[in-house]
């Protein structure tokens, strides 16, 4: 792969001819519902990178929504997928057990947050491991309530639709949702009061939980430690904790969804390792098998192996080949010290972000931890979101061949997950490109 600048990466417009006509032939095949953020169709990966069927070679600032953080491919998943695809592929774990697996639980109970004992379970993907953290609390505490925050976002199965809070795209017209599930306000600094505390903000949500729930009811709180597709929103300190304390005289379940922000993404291995907050329960997916699908729920032993035999599970839910991914990549991930690579990433990226903030009036805010950064677009002077703005400073970087993902509620806030392997030029080079193509569109 070249080393130019990103306008010498591209061969053609973005997206090319054979991309346009993959699209045509996608467009007769694949659902509609389906859709694409940018429709380039993709060959090879790299740290980094992704080349199209059209020679051209992209800056992913996006891994796959959070994913890739080891590499695309990663050399030591590569191996072990390999290596484990020739002795098996599948033999159900509810069936046959197999070391790999084993192997996973133990290393999400050694991870994740708090050195009590723990067990784990393995599923398929994201929404499959918080349905489950859903199923498991109910069960553990007896109680029937599910509570979420405002802007949350869990997943697009019926319960974790419900959960989710964003209507378009995720909800419209997919209802009933499943029940017993109650929003309150979360922590949101930028929109919220001035000089509202991270406490401040926990009361206003507790009070909510008191009045309208009733502290009793209460199976469990599901919050993100740094809030994904409802626009990386970064709590105010004492949030998180406050909450969790909550949970605790409550007898609630303090569930942490790590979904996003866990396996190295923050800075940290976990997100609520910033706070020293100890979950009950953790849900983990994306970034924990280096682009296989696997989704995780850790916690408390008495709460996880309070579900009868038989009670959790599923055909593929731990599939060898993603456990075997999954074991390479949190290796890498600890080989290549890659909290420490997410943290050089907040420090090159946060600061050239800030800089462009003070240059383009549209920029609201500019927020994140380690390599999960975001810029909030309003009309200048105002609080009120501009998601037109927001897409056409996306779209520029696209045509210029960085991939940025776009969130929020108000789908006003560009996104930053680059691979926390990117080569450090690289990263400089995204970021040049992202500065321009933000630059010369809105600013
Ligand atoms: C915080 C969080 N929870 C759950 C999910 C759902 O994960 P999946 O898409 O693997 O079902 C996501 C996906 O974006 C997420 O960010």
């Amino acid at each position: 792969m070249g080393t130019t600048t990103a306008g010498t990466r591209l061969r053609t417009e973005v997206p090319g001819p054979a991309s346009r006509e993959l699209q045509a032939r996608r467009s007769a095949a694949v659902a509609a519902g389906v859709a694409s953020t940018l429709p380039v169709f993709i060959t090879r990966g790299g740290d980094g990178l992704l080349v199209d069927v059209d020679g051209n070679e992209l800056i992913d600032l996006g891994s796959g929504i959070a994913v890739t953080g080891v590499g695309n491919p990663a050399p030591a998943v590569v191996d072990a997928v390999r290596e484990q695809v020739e002795r098996f592929t599948h033999t159900c774990f509810m069936i046959t057990p197999y070391e790999g697996y084993v192997t996973v639980c133990e290393e999400l109970n050694r991870l994740t947050p708090g050195d009590h004992e723990k067990r784990s379970a393995l599923f398929n993907s994201g929404a499959e491991a918080v349905e489950n953290a859903v199923k498991i609390a109910r069960y553990a505490t007896g109680r029937p309530a599910v509570v979420v925050l405002d802007h949350a976002y869990h997943g697009r199965t019926n319960l974790t639709m419900a959960l989710t809070a964003k209507n378009m795209p995720y909800k419209h017209r997919f209802g009933p949702f499943a029940g017993e599930v109650y929003r309150v306000p979360t922590s949101y600094p930028f929109r919220d009061p001035d000089g509202m505390t991270g406490e401040q903000a926990a009361a206003r949500a507790t009070t909510q939980i008191d009045k309208l729930v009733g502290a009793s009811n209460v199976a469990a709180v599901v919050v993100e430690p740094i809030q994904g597709e409802g626009g990386f929103v970064v709590p105010a300190p004492g949030f998180l904790p406050a909450l969790a304390a909550w949970c605790a005289e409550a007898g609630a379940l303090f569930v942490a969804d790590e979904i996003q922000t866990g396996f190295c993404r923050t800075g940290a291995w976990f997100a609520v390792d910033h706070e020293q907050v100890v979950p009950d329960l953790v849900t983990t997916a994306k970034g924990i098998a280096g682009g296989l699908p696997l989704g995780g729920v850790t916690g408390r032993v008495e709460i996880m192996d309070a579900v009868h035999p038989g009670g959790l599970g599923g055909t593929y839910g731990g599939n060898p080949v993603a456990c075997a991914a999954a074991l390479a990549a949190i290796g890498t991930m600890r080989s290549a010290d890659l909290p420490a690579a997410a943290r050089r990433i907040e420090q090159t990226a946060l600061p050239r972000l800030r800089d462009l903030a003070a240059r383009v009036p549209a920029i609201g805010d500019v927020r994140g931890r380690g390599a999960m950064l975001a810029i909030e677009f309003v009309r200048p002077g105002t609080l009120d979101p501009d998601p037109d703005t927001t897409a056409r400073a996306a779209a520029a970087c696209h045509r210029a061949g960085v991939i940025v993902l776009t969130c929020g509620t108000y789908s006003n806030v560009i996104r930053l997950l680059p691979p926390l392997v990117i080569p450090p030029a690289l990263l400089d080079e995204g970021l040049s490109v992202l500065e321009s193509s933000i630059v010369d569109t809105v600013g």
